[in-house]
């Protein structure tokens, strides 16, 4: 429990004036602010206080937030869905189906539990996706969407363009346009349909994401394309891998994935593995 007051009163003080007897913790708070305060408040007040109860269950329900607390960054999860013969998609051939309804029902699932969702340019020229929850009931769940997109290409005739009053739409380029009057004239009409032009090297994700926590982005889910996927498992920011496998292989044309079911990454273990009609997830959590 909180020791600070904030937009409520610490919530210790609230404990001891109810007149609990006992408290059983499973992660201690890393906020500065709190870090053990409000427990010893308990503990001086004689109220019985029990620590570490399910720690590791506590911190994975709370990965999100610990993340942002201690490393200043968004928790990152990279979820790809991948062909049998390990493809992403095909060149030009915009967005294919690789994985049925189930598994795309678990996606909008996840959208909805996370604070924003990434993509390379690369994928929204392609496929033309919205991103958002479309699950009945949790379509306001919808994450902030967030491009890479160095020279603003993003056309506003785009699902994200014209849903962007709707849904957060963040573009990140690291040019301020000048002096080129064409890139000027596509972020002003960009930001006519209400899309947010950030200024941030798109190469720079470490940077980028510690400028996404500032705005309280605590959890990032990134899917795809494929050079996307691999410049943040370069950067070594990934958190969480979940690789959806379809049962049907897409051919030699297609866009290889930087990681296939069975083969990710050093660093990473396998936590969790779930069948969704003829698909398979497998779910890899970083090491440390
Ligand atoms: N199956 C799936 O789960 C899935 C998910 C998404 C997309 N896809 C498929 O993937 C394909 C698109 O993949 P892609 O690799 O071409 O595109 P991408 O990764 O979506 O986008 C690449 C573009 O983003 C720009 N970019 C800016 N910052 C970047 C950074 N830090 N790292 C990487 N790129 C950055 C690149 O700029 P530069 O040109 O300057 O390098 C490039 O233009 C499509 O076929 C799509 O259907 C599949």
């Amino acid at each position: 429990p909180c020791s600070h007051h904030g937009k409520t009163p610490p919530c210790a003080d609230a404990l001891i004036a109810a007149g609990v007897a006992r408290v059983v913790v499973s992660v201690t708070d890393p906020d500065i602010r709190v870090a053990g305060r409000g427990l010893s408040m308990l503990q001086a007040a004689g109220i019985a206080v029990e620590t570490g109860v399910l720690e590791a269950e506590g911190c994975a329900a709370l990965a999100a937030y610990l993340t942002r607390q201690t490393k200043k960054r968004p928790y990152v999860t990279l979820k790809l869905a991948v062909s049998s013969d390990g493809m992403l998609g095909r060149l030009a051939a915009g967005q294919v189906a690789i994985t049925g309804p189930v598994s795309r029902g678990q996606v909008h699932v996840l959208r909805a539990e996370t604070d924003a969702i990434l993509i390379g340019i690369g994928t929204a020229l392609a496929d033309d996706p919205e991103l958002t929850c479309r699950l009945q009931g949790l379509e306001v769940r919808s994450p902030v969407r967030v491009v890479l997109d160095p020279r603003l290409e993003l056309p506003v005739t785009s699902k994200l363009a014209r849903t962007a009053r709707d849904v957060p739409v963040l573009l990140v380029t690291g040019d301020d346009g000048e002096p080129d009057p064409a890139f000027s004239a596509r972020r002003k009409a960009l930001e006519a349909f209400g899309v947010e032009v950030v200024q941030c090297d798109p190469r720079r994700l470490d940077t980028l994401l510690v400028a996404l926590a500032t705005r309280g982005i605590s959890s990032l889910l990134v899917e795809g394309g494929a050079r996307t996927a691999q410049s943040f498992l370069d950067a070594g920011l990934v958190d969480r891998i979940l690789l959806f496998g379809g049962a049907t292989p897409l051919g030699s044309d297609g866009v290889a994935s930087p990681c296939v079911p069975g083969r990710v990454p050093a660093g990473f273990s396998l936590r969790h593995t779930a069948r969704y009609g003829a698909d398979s997830l497998q779910d890899y959590e970083r090491d440390d």
